[in-house]
């Protein structure tokens, strides 16, 4: 059922060249079941964006590429919608902006597939996964039940899902289920770079389609191509910081861009505190910051996994001797 000595280098997408002694691609919920059913101790491999793989790995690796989407129901103003966790994420974004369905377009362009996406509720430009979630399943890799999680039992927030928290190791997700609207789509253009996106095009009244346009045409212009430059988007989550230490900060550094998020806590952007710590565009051998976006790590070509790891580090240690602010990764560290 395995295959031996794989090369993960096309399995991810910082584009690590490491080995799987073992190896198995999973079509169906149950082929996994019975994989399962032999090995519990395995590693699951989705999209693999937002993973750092730092060794060789000798625990079996279950690549999932269950695949399928299909409407659920039909409503007056909505459908609900199930894709299959292997499918592809923009492919799935393309799939509903075709069929006019809304909700997800500004999470265009987002690498990674279905089954990953709730895991760390992804989201940009103003809307977040949680947004349109309605359920999924998942199978216990202890016993192979398939169990349906509804939003609320998913215990969304900023990157964060019972999946990366408590319930971490426990699951593998088969599918999920959202709500997308087929009428009176609610346009989320309230984020700068959409408005002024959308504004260079000369669009005064948005589509769907002009969000997602205008989304990617913002992505492709900041983010490395990860299929030309091997990264995992945001290595970093943003910081949330006491409103007292952000005056601080501020007082010194009166352009810092900020959110407030409530009284007491500001969000301030990760990328500012790594640029200003001057990383930007920095290279170190073939492990790099990225010359647009300081909170994109990047593998130039043959950078190990270590060696971005490094870079990390030196990155938290002078952005906590810099700011006293700790950043904490985004991405999952293998
Ligand atoms: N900034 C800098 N220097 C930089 C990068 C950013 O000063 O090198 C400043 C920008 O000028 C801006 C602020 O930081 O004022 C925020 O930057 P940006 O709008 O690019 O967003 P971000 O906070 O860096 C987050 C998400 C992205 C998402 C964008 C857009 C996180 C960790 N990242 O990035 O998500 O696409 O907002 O919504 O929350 C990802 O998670 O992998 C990801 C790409």
């Amino acid at each position: 059922m395995f295959q031996k000595n794989v090369s993960l280098k096309p399995y991810n997408t910082f584009g690590i060249d490491v080995i799987a002694e073992k190896f198995v691609e999973v079509t169906s919920a149950a082929m996994l079941s019975s994989i399962l059913s032999l090995n519990k101790d395995v590693i699951i491999l989705s999209g693999g964006s937002n993973i750092l793989l730092t060794k060789d790995l000798s625990k079996p690796v279950v690549l999932l590429k269950n695949k399928g989407i299909k409407i659920i129901d039909t409503f007056e103003d909505h459908v609900i919608v199930q894709a299959e966790a292997g499918e592809n994420w923009h492919d799935f974004v393309i799939w509903c902006l075709e069929k006019d369905f809304g909700g997800l377009e500004n999470l265009s362009l987002i690498p990674g597939n279905v089954g990953t996406s709730p895991m760390q509720n992804i989201g940009a430009y103003g809307v977040e996964i949680k947004d349109c979630f309605v359920s999924l399943e998942a199978m216990e890799i202890q016993t192979g039940n398939t169990v349906r999680f509804t939003k609320e039992e998913c215990d969304f927030g900023y990157r964060e899902s019972v999946f990366k928290n408590e319930l971490k190791g426990q699951y593998v997700i088969l599918n999920v289920t959202f709500k997308l609207t087929t009428i009176n789509h609610a346009i989320f253009d309230g984020y700068g770079a959409i408005k002024e996106q959308l504004k260079e095009d000369g669009i005064l009244n948005p589509t769907i389609q002009n969000i997602s346009d205008a989304v990617i045409k913002i992505r492709q212009s900041k983010l490395p191509d990860p299929k030309e430059i091997g990264n995992s988007g945001s290595f970093f989550k943003n910081p949330v910081i006491s409103e007292e230490h952000f005056k601080k900060i501020h007082s010194t550094y009166p352009n810092m861009p900020f959110y407030r998020i409530s009284e007491e806590f500001v969000k301030v952007p990760a990328g500012w505190l790594v640029e200003m710590s001057g990383f930007k565009g920095k290279r170190f051998g073939d492990a790099g910051i990225h010359k647009k976006q300081a909170l994109v790590l990047v593998n130039y070509d043959k950078a190990t996994g270590s060696e971005i790891l490094e870079v990390a580090r030196k990155i938290q240690k002078t952005v906590k001797q810099n700011f006293n602010i700790s950043l904490e990764m985004e991405v999952n560290i293998l």
